[in-house]
This record gives C-alpha cells, structure tokens and sequence, in this order.
C-alpha cells in the first residue's frame, strides 16, 4: 500500500514540478510526522525548542568510498536500527546514497526510532574534484546532487546535507574553497526555490590544522545566500589516554569560541590505542556544548582499518570491542541541564585573509556563478537521479563561465553578468543578528520567469529530462 502511495505521489511531484511549478509540499506522502525536524538557532540545533546534540554514528558499510547504498536496503536497514537504538544514538552520517533507489521504508524505519540522517549528496563518480576543481563544477553535476537533495528534503528525519566531504585535505588544496562554497549555496537556492524544507547544509571538512579554522570562516563569511548553516570538521586527535587538554580540544574550543554557526564532529575516534571514547565525556560537557553540538563516530561497521563497532558477515552483525566501549561512554554520559550554554546571537564572521600556501584563497574572490543549464533546476526542479548507474560527473556538462553577484543566490542568471534580467534581489548583508535568515533569492527578472514559466508550460516534461 505505501508503495502505491508513494509511486502517486512521485508522479504528481513530477507533474506538478515540470509543468505548473508549483510547489510540492502537499504530495510528501513518504514522510513520518512523528519526528521533529531540526532547526539551527545561534550557533545550536534544536529539536523544536529543546537543543539538540548529535549523538551519532558513520553508517557505511562497505566502506566510505565504495559505491554501495546502506539505507536504500529496508532489511539491513532495519536490522542495523536494532543496534543503533541500543547504542543509544539519535543520528547516522551516510556517505553515499543512490539516487533513484527507493529509501522511504528505511527512512520511515530510523523516523520511527527517532534517528535522524546526516548524508552526503556526493557520490565518487558525483563530486568536485579537488585537484582541478572548475570542469567538475558543472551541470550534470549539480542535477546529481539537486535529484538526491529533492528526495532527502522530503523526509523530517534529514537533520543535514554535506554539501562536500574532505574535498580540501593540504594547504594548497583550498584553491577548491569557492567550488565547495558554491555547490552549499546552489544546495540552499535549490531548497529554497523548490519551496522545500530548508534542511541544514554544511562542510565537512579533513581533520588537518593548517587551515581548519580558515575553511570554517570561510563557509561563514559574505552575503546570507552564500554562507552555510553549519560546519563539521573530523578529529581523531583525543587517543585515549587522553583529556580535554592533552588532546588539545580545549584549544578548539577556544579558537570556535564566538563562531557564529552550529559545529560538530563529522568523524572522531582515534584508535591508536585501546579506544575507551573517553571523549564522548568532554564533548556532551558543558567544557565544549557552548561551541560544539555533539559528533558522529568512525564507523559503525569494520571495513579493514580498525575503526568499527561491529562485524558483519553475511547476514550477522556481531558487536567487537568497541561497541560495548561506546554503548558504556554514552550510557553514563548525559546532555548537560538547559540549553548547554549555546550563543543565541550566532551569525556571519569577516571572510579570512589569504595567507598561501596553507590558505590560497582571496579574501575578496566573488564564487563561480551557478553553471549557466543548472539554473532551469532550480527553476523546475532536478527530475530524476541516475542513481550509481549514472556515469559520472566531473568530465562532463556545461561549466560555469562567470563569477556570482553575491546575495543573488543563484549567480548572475545567464552566461553572461552584463544581462539586464539579472537583479540581486536576495540577502543584502549579513550582521550578526540577521545571521541564518534565508534570503529568498530572486535571480531572474519578472519577465524571465513569466517567459520561463510560458515555455515550461508548453514543453512540459521535455526541459526536465535533458
Ligand atoms: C588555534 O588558533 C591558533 C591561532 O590561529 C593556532 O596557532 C592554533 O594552531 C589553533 N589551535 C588549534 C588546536 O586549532
Ligand atoms: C556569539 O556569536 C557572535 C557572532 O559570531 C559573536 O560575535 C559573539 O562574540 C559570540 N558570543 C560569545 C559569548 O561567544
Ligand atoms: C562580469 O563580466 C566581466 C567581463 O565579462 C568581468 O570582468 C567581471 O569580473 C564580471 N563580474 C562579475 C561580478 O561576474
């Protein structure tokens, strides 16, 4: 029964977004209302008016890098959930999702266990490439990562969007900064103008120290459209025997002290030594929930590099060693009383000096403008995901060709800058108490979208399946 409801619903959503562009929050039929979306506020999440910590795991088995989907199989799925519940963790990070895969009875699976979805919208074939960013900032790209964001932002439990993951992992590697940047605010103008729920979406970034603290301000400065909601980083840097102090996080926490965003682990869990997650302590302490939200532990299952919770061999899972080292941390490690001492104010920060090799972005750089056959996606929507069949991005499609009028949201409406139906109607600027409003972005004069809409109107399915 859910099957049909759901097939109805993808069809109408398809309809409705190509031909008459409406908006589609009527036709989730997919969706459990029994959990509460989270929302950011200062520089915490919050589950309605209650904070909210990530309590989580990185759920891939397979490996993070392979291309297998490990919430696109129900029964797995739910035989994992068994185990995530008793560990008690309220999130799971994926890293890679097939996009045409049906996810809805895994989803409403970890809804009804009250565990939400960290996931990353790239896939290896789907990605920036980091050593030369610019061809695979494209078109085909983007309707990858638009198709997975418009299935995911339908269901409540999606607490996040990656929008990259480690594309920056030396000094010189920065360069790649503004393509990152651009692909979280293509992500935000997606959700934005398909009037869907406006699902948090962030970096997360490599556990390196030369330029950590640049790549978060970065992701934090200029006009609203541009910034992010969040920053993740990774850090394996607490090896138990450790403290607050020996592993350095207290020096983290002074140096986020007064970042304006929601920050969390995107992976920990040093294993050098017997891991005991001694951190899990100091993390849902109020030593750091003023700065950090929680994090997600590397990794759930064990792919060949020590760092898993449990085994799977064919259809069993057993528990290691690990698990049950976890399972204690958590049991004896409550959130602290009230809100953790959050900044209510939160906000935009200055964009960071250039200062190469370790951070070889300018300051004052403009990012690349959406490229010019992306921007009918956010118009009428992504359309269907090829899925891990697709042949992949970072070679093909259309590449941008001009630099973003910031606080347009979506770049400068066509190819070329100087076209009169550009207007920048969106976010004017930042200030600390205006900081995480979403600006409505207004890319294209009345005229184009009328003219837009006209052609849409009469081609119908045809623009959407290019
Ligand atoms: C904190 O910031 C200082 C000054 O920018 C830097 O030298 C130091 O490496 C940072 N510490 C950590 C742990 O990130
Ligand atoms: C709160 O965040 C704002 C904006 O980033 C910052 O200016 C302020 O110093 C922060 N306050 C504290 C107590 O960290
Ligand atoms: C607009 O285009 C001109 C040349 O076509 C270029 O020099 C300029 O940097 C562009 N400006 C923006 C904001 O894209």
């Amino acid at each position: 029964m859910k099957a049909t409801v759901a097939s109805l619903a993808a069809a109408l959503t398809l309809g409705a977004h190509t031909v008459l562009g409406a908006p589609s929050a009527a036709l989730t039929a997919a969706k459990r209302d029994s959990i509460t979306p989270i929302t950011v506020q200062g520089n915490a999440f919050f589950q309605g008016d209650k904070r909210f910590y990530i309590r989580g795991v990185d759920y891939q088995p397979g490996g993070s890098s392979k291309l297998t989907d490990p919430i696109g199989n129900a029964e797995t799925c739910k035989r994992d959930i068994q185990k995530f519940k008793d560990l008690g963790l309220n999130t799971i990070r994926v890293y890679s999702v097939d996009n045409s895969a049906d996810h809805d009875e895994c989803m409403n699976a970890l809804a009804d266990a009250g565990i939400y979805l960290v996931l990353d919208v790239n896939t290896p074939k789907y990605s920036l490439n980091r050593a030369d960013p610019h061809p695979s900032y494209n078109d085909v790209y983007l309707q990858y990562v638009f198709a997975t964001v418009d299935k995911f932002a339908r269901y409540e439990n999606t607490l996040a969007f990656f929008s990259g993951n480690e594309v920056i992992n030396d000094g010189p590697s920065s360069k790649a900064a503004p393509y990152v940047k651009a692909v979280t605010r293509d992500i935000r103008s997606y959700l934005s103008e398909q009037k869907l729920r406006k699902v948090p979406v962030g970096y997360s970034a490599a556990d390196i120290d030369t330029n950590r603290l640049e790549m978060a301000e970065y992701m934090n400065c200029g006009t609203d459209d541009e910034r992010s909601d969040f920053f993740a980083f990774n850090d394996y840097s607490w090896c138990d025997p450790s403290s607050f102090t020996t592993s350095g996080w207290d020096q983290k926490v002074k140096n986020f002290t007064g970042y304006g965003l929601p920050l969390f682990l995107s992976e920990y869990g040093c294993n050098t030594n017997t891991r005991k997650f001694e951190e899990v302590s100091a993390l849902y302490s109020t030593k750091m929930t003023g700065v950090y939200s929680g994090g997600l532990v590397y990794e759930y299952s064990e792919e060949g590099s020590k760092y898993g919770l449990v085994e799977i061999s064919g259809d069993t899972v057993s528990n290691l060693k690990d698990y049950d080292a976890l399972k204690a941390a958590f049991d004896k490690t409550s959130n602290p009383n009230g809100d953790g001492n959050y900044n209510k104010t939160g906000g935009s920060n200055p964009c960071p000096a250039k200062n190469s090799p370790n951070w070889d972005v300018d300051a004052s750089d403009a990012l690349p403008a959406i490229p010019a056959p992306a921007e009918k996606y956010l118009k009428n929507g992504a359309g269907k995901g090829i899925g891990f069949s697709g042949k992949g991005s970072q070679t093909s499609g259309t590449q941008s060709t001009s630099t973003a009028v910031a606080g347009s949201g979506s770049g400068s409406g066509s190819s070329s800058n100087s076209s009169s139906s550009t207007t920048t109607a969106g976010a004017t600027s930042s200030g600390a108490a205006a900081g995480l409003a979403r600006p409505f972005t207004v890319s294209m004069a009345p005229i184009a979208v009328s003219l837009l809409t006209m052609v849409s109107s009469l081609f119908g399915a045809a623009l959407i399946l290019l």
